[in-house]
């Protein structure tokens, strides 16, 4: 039996211990804001926090999942309050079909705590969640924005 907490609520898990925990997250746990990509670990359309790590779901097997923490992007938000890099995503007008956007919002809050005053080429060499309507630029100035909201204290 696998035990898990998703978004601060527990699970137990009993099947296919090789199954990706994108599945869980979307099948079982019903929490659809996580996409399916490419799945095998390329586009980060997938990605969620375990443990407090940026990680790529449909390239974690359930027995890896075993008494992990997982975020999702439903959990960044307080309520009717928008996580700042959720508000710079609006401000800055960056989702175009949205498909990616999930994942780049869980991939730039984790990106922000190791590069807190980021650079472009930071943002390039690190931020590596694939957008096929190619919104980089927006999500460049997004990020910018949300690198300035956090040192001003936005949380
Ligand atoms: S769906 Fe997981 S990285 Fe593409
Ligand atoms: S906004 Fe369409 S895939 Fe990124």
């Amino acid at each position: 039996m696998i035990e898990l907490s998703v978004n601060g609520k527990s699970f137990s898990y009993d099947g296919d211990e090789d199954m990706p925990l994108l599945w869980f997250i979307r099948e079982n746990a019903e929490l659809t804001g996580t996409k399916y990509g490419c799945g095998i670990g390329q586009c980060g359309a997938c990605t969620v926090h375990i443990d407090g790590e940026a990680v790529r779901s449909c390239t974690i097997p359930m027995a890896e999942a075993k008494d992990a923490d997982i975020k999702t992007i439903e959990s960044i938000s307080d309520g009717e309050k928008l996580h700042f890099v959720q508000r710079a995503w609006i401000e800055e007008d960056v989702p175009q079909c949205g498909y990616c956007q999930s994942g780049q919002i869980m991939a730039t809050v984790k990106f922000l705590e190791e590069f807190p005053n980021p650079t472009n080429e930071d943002i390039n060499n690190y931020h590596t969640n694939i957008c096929r309507c190619g919104s980089y630029e927006e999500m460049r100035r997004a990020i910018h924005l949300a690198a300035k909201l956090k040192s001003e204290g936005a949380a």
